[in-house]
């Protein structure tokens, strides 16, 4: 059987963070019925196209998945058991926000087979969490984690961001200290992006956000900080222990297949990436009246991008790079002749070659939307 990744989107959140742009509702009992009741007749109708698969990663994305009852995490998960093939030893994850954990919800997990928690934790300072719109303290977190230890979670990932408004190079230096003691399998760092339909965008100018240098700093504190202390850089924005990467999203940056369900997921299946909507009541719909209208990528993305500069894009997210053999196997094109500007960022230490490899240093990586723009073709 060939594998797939399964992604399930997970539209609420108790209250949306002042940055944040995934989509997602405030949450409400009886339309998340509604939903997972969608979800579940999705699947069902959707099965026989993946009888010849065996899923090696599931995500519950959101959104935050941990909002869910645990009547509804039950069922859904029962319902993907039921019409899906899992495959034995594959990784599960859930997204959590630390305000919505609790024992009861952690055995639930655990007793449907969740062996990965990413959980969102920010900042560890009360003062920027409060000023972000998070709805829990530091406190909460350490409850939190530490219920999920004892409950036997031993593949933890925490999410942090920096860029912060009000934030000094020394602040999130706190926050990195701290987020190491609890020593996790795994780090996710983002840097704050202000996108513009959320309450950050519509008062940028008046947030005091770090500027570009500052904001440069942090991030080579981040790479040299966690380096150090055992986690290894995979992704520009990803840290894990020896064995810890994430799977499930490995597969989204080496080009392998997987399928989304819900408004927002997206799907790369059989050689086509499509996504569903932005749009709950037209998702539910849409399952009512058989299935959800799929929007293909190559039709909304006006930037038409190619296979191989999509390949090329991916890959140097990671810093395992671009092997130039790889390539030539795979296109029959020399990587150096197609991509050739790469050179110059090589000379600047933006970019390093390690045998065959060329890849991203840390500062590359911070930079990596303009080289970008600057190498591949569109
Ligand atoms: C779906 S959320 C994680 C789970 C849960 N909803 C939570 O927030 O605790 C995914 C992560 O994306 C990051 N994120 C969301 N909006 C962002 C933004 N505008 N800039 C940078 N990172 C962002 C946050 O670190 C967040 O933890
Ligand atoms: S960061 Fe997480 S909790 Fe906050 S609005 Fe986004 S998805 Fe919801």
């Amino acid at each position: 059987m060939k594998n797939l990744g399964l992604y399930i989107h997970i539209p609420f959140c108790i209250k949306k963070c002042d940055y944040c742009d995934f989509y997602s509702l405030c949450h409400d009992e009886r339309l998340e019925e509604e939903y997972i009741n969608a979800l579940c007749s999705h699947i069902k109708k959707d099965a026989y196209l993946y009888k010849d698969y065996s899923f090696d990663t599931v995500f519950f994305g959101g959104g935050t998945p941990s909002v869910l009852s645990i009547k509804s995490f039950d069922k859904l998960v029962n319902c993907i058991k039921t019409n899906l093939t899992l495959t034995q030893g594959g990784e599960f994850t859930i997204e959590a926000n630390p305000g919505t954990l609790n024992r009861e919800k952690l055995e639930c997990y655990k007793r449907n087979g969740v062996n990965r928690l990413s959980i969102g934790l920010q900042s560890t300072n009360d003062n920027e969490l409060c000023g972000l719109g998070r709805i829990h303290t530091l406190s909460e977190f350490e409850q939190g984690y530490y219920l999920a230890r004892e409950c036997g979670f031993d593949n933890i990932s925490i999410d942090i961001m920096y860029g912060l408004p009000n934030q000094k190079l020394d602040d999130f230096k706190k926050t990195l200290d701290h987020v190491c003691e609890f020593n996790s399998e795994h780090i996710s760092a983002y840097c704050l992006k202000i996108e513009e339909n959320t309450p950050f965008g519509k008062k940028q100018d008046a947030l005091n956000l770090p500027n570009d240098d500052e904001e440069y700093e942090m991030y080579m504190a981040l790479c040299e900080a966690l380096n150090e202390k055992g986690w290894q850089q995979y992704e520009i924005s990803n840290f894990a222990k020896e064995n810890y990467r994430s799977r499930h999203n490995l597969k989204y940056w080496l080009s392998q297949e997987y399928i989304g369900f819900g408004p927002s997921s997206h799907s790369f299946f059989d050689g086509e990436r499509y996504f569903y909507q932005r749009d709950i009541k037209k998702y539910i719909e849409g399952v009512c009246n058989g299935t959800p209208s799929r929007v293909l990528e190559s039709e909304a993305d006006e930037t038409h991008i190619n296979k191989m500069d999509e390949y090329v894009l991916l890959k140097l997210r990671l810093s395992d790079g671009i092997s130039l053999s790889e390539f030539k196997n795979r296109f029959n094109k020399d990587f150096l002749n197609e991509y050739p500007n790469i050179e110059k960022y090589v000379k600047t230490d933006h970019v390093s070659i390690n045998g065959d490899i060329y890849s991203f240093t840390p500062k590359g990586f911070f930079v990596s939307n303009y080289i970008l723009t600057d190498i591949l073709h569109f």
